[in-house]
């Protein structure tokens, strides 16, 4: 029997289907999970009920929490018919360096709550998956060695409280090889996480792990529980835009700004040297009522009009909610709960598949939408629909 092109390939295929490799891939509990919301449920399982609460929630009402997720309902996506996408392209340039595909990982504190040495964890599967990996630190070793991925250091200010410290601060990243500073600025005061303040959880377990509870299901009682009713206040001035300018004029590395929310903001941090804005409400956990990120993106764009590139997160789950992002003018979209999901279920290799879906979904909506390259992609694939407004 002589086979053509397809029915070999069909043969290939459906030898492969059954050869040992697909079966272990099969029987792996890895491979189970379909989407980045069947690695929610499955880390949800996995998690103390308190870190799945610091994991999951937002501020107060979780308005933004909610919003961030039911824009993406409002905006379709206007497909393109008979376009040649045999071959598509997620690659990308930003600052120079190549990027594989426009999805990093954005700063999440506290991971060692979800996974031992989370943080390493994550780092390592972002340098196998090729992504650029925004820290909080901690994994000075690993960079050190030259394995680490593109990566960039993330601060909310604490080390900006005099030029000295700044200093210091910048000098050892640029010595380290970081790649970037990621400068977050809607955190200079801790928000009510009511989930978190019900559950009585104390804001250091994050950083070293839950406690085991005990034979009843008790936690030790928190020595310093998260609360409410206690009036701000910092021991020092927080940053401002001054601290922005003397931090741009400091470095050679490039700045980004993350939580930047109005195209006044964004202008400002243009003016003020920085090399980059991300759209970002902190997935939800700061101020409430600020709206979804995936409105403010619009007004930031033009506000930036090309000087600097813009990215963007808050609820990014699925490669079309990623597609609608780059329409609306983000350079990249940046995820923290996904990457976090696949860490509590599977440790790093989880992060590393939530990657290979979320990037391989992409690539698909991109062939079906013939939009075959990041640079097909503009805001005329979008439009945002009346009917689900109110
Ligand atoms: C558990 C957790 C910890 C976080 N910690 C930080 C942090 O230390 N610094 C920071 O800039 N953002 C932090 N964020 C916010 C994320 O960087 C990001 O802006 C946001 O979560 C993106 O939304 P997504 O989780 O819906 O993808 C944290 C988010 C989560 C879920």
């Amino acid at each position: 029997m002589i086979l053509d092109r397809r029915q070999a390939l069909k043969a290939v295929f459906g030898w492969a289907a059954g050869s040992p490799l697909a079966l272990a891939q099969g029987e792996d509990p890895l491979y189970g999970p379909l989407n980045v919301f069947d690695f929610a449920e499955l880390a949800k399982k996995k998690l103390d009920p308190l870190a799945w609460d610091y994991l999951e929630g937002g501020s107060e009402d979780e308005a933004s929490l909610r919003d961030n997720r039911a824009i993406f309902r409002k905006v379709i996506i206007r497909p393109r018919a008979l376009v040649d996408v045999h071959k598509i392209d997620l690659s990308l340039e930003l600052f120079g360096k190549k990027l594989d595909y426009p999805i990093l990982l954005d700063p999440a504190g506290g991971k060692n709550c979800f996974y031992p040495n989370g943080e390493l964890e994550v780092s390592k599967a972002a340098a196998r998956a090729k992504a650029l990996h925004i820290t909080n630190g901690g994994i000075e070793e690993f960079l050190e060695s030259g394995q680490a991925p593109v990566w960039w250091q993330v601060t909310t200010g604490g080390q900006f409280q005099n030029p000295q410290s700044m200093r210091s601060f910048v000098q050892r990243l640029e010595s380290m090889g970081c790649s970037g500073i990621c400068f977050t600025v809607d955190i200079m005061h801790v928000s009510h996480r009511e989930r978190d303040i019900r559950n009585r959880l104390e804001r250091a377990w994050c950083e070293t792990g839950l406690p085991k509870r005990d034979a009843d299901g008790r936690m030790p009682p928190a020595k310093n529980p998260w609360r409410v009713g206690v009036y701000p206040s910092r021991p020092a001035p927080t940053p401002t835009w001054n601290t922005l300018r003397e931090l741009t004029a400091m470095t050679k590395l490039p700045v980004i700004v993350k939580g930047i929310l109005t195209g006044e903001d964004a202008a400002r941090c243009v003016e003020s040297g920085a090399s980059c804005v991300m759209v970002s409400n902190h997935g939800a956990r700061q101020l409430d009522h600020v709206g979804s990120t995936l409105e403010a993106l619009p007004e930031v764009v033009r506000a930036v009009q090309g000087r600097i590139p813009v990215l963007v997160d808050g609820g990014f789950r699925r490669g079309t909610d990623i597609l609608k992002g780059l329409a609306l003018g983000a350079k990249a979209v940046a995820i923290a709960r996904p990457y976090l999901y696949g860490l509590a279920a599977f440790g790093g290799r989880g992060v590393e598949r939530v990657l290979e879906l979320l990037k391989t979904e992409l690539a698909l909506d991109m062939a079906l939408a013939g939009v075959p390259t990041l640079a097909s992609i503009d805001s005329s694939l979008v439009r945002f629909r009346d009917s689900l407004l109110e």
